[in-house]
């Protein structure tokens, strides 16, 4: 039996979702806006993977090829996200506060979805790599780690 106050708890649950939803459906910028908190987040995912890899390149820490492999993996995973969710119109640098993204990327000839794909292509090698030693590793991080520069070049704004 469902009693009278599980009932009344769950339609205060069902009005908090609501008003969650009302709030997100507006346009808002930054940290309250889910599509910009979540690719900030995928990228911060990167950050973290690909820092674990850049201290082993540079022999701040030890090689050891099972965390270099999570981290490759990691780095994969992430680039086969399909990213329709999380770059819709109008947040851009220029219509919202508090995210870096230049509105180039969604003008006529951007080249940032060719970049994503050289990022997955970079990061597919890195995955076959990154467990089998340091040289291997070190050799396929630097493509990976091209893609990320050559996109914030074009389409991320200074901090
Ligand atoms: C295809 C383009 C592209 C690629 C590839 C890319 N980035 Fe970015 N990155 C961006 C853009 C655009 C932003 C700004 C996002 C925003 O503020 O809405 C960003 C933001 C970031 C941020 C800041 C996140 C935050 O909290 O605001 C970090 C860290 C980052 N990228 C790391 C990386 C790393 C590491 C790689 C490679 C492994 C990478 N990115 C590859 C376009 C790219």
């Amino acid at each position: 039996m469902i009693s009278l106050k599980n009932i009344s708890s769950a339609a205060a649950i069902g009005a908090v979702a609501l008003s969650c939803f009302a709030l997100s459906a507006q346009a808002q910028g930054g940290d309250s806006n889910p599509a910009v908190s979540a690719r900030q987040g995928q990228f911060q995912l990167m950050g973290l993977n690909i820092g674990v890899l850049g201290q082993m390149a540079r022999g701040n820490t030890e090689y050891d090829a099972e965390a270099a492999q999570a981290a490759a993996d990691n780095l994969l995973a992430i680039s086969q996200i399909n990213q329709m969710f999380h770059w819709p119109e109008g947040t851009d640098t220029e219509s919202i506060e508090g995210t870096r993204a230049l509105p180039a990327i969604w003008e006529e000839g951007s080249t940032v979805l060719d970049i994503w794909a050289d990022y997955g292509a970079a990061a597919e090698t890195l995955a076959g790599a990154a467990g089998q030693g340091l040289d291997e590793m070190r050799a396929a991080l630097g493509p990976v780690g091209a893609a990320c520069g050559s996109c914030h070049d074009d389409y991320r704004a200074p901090e």
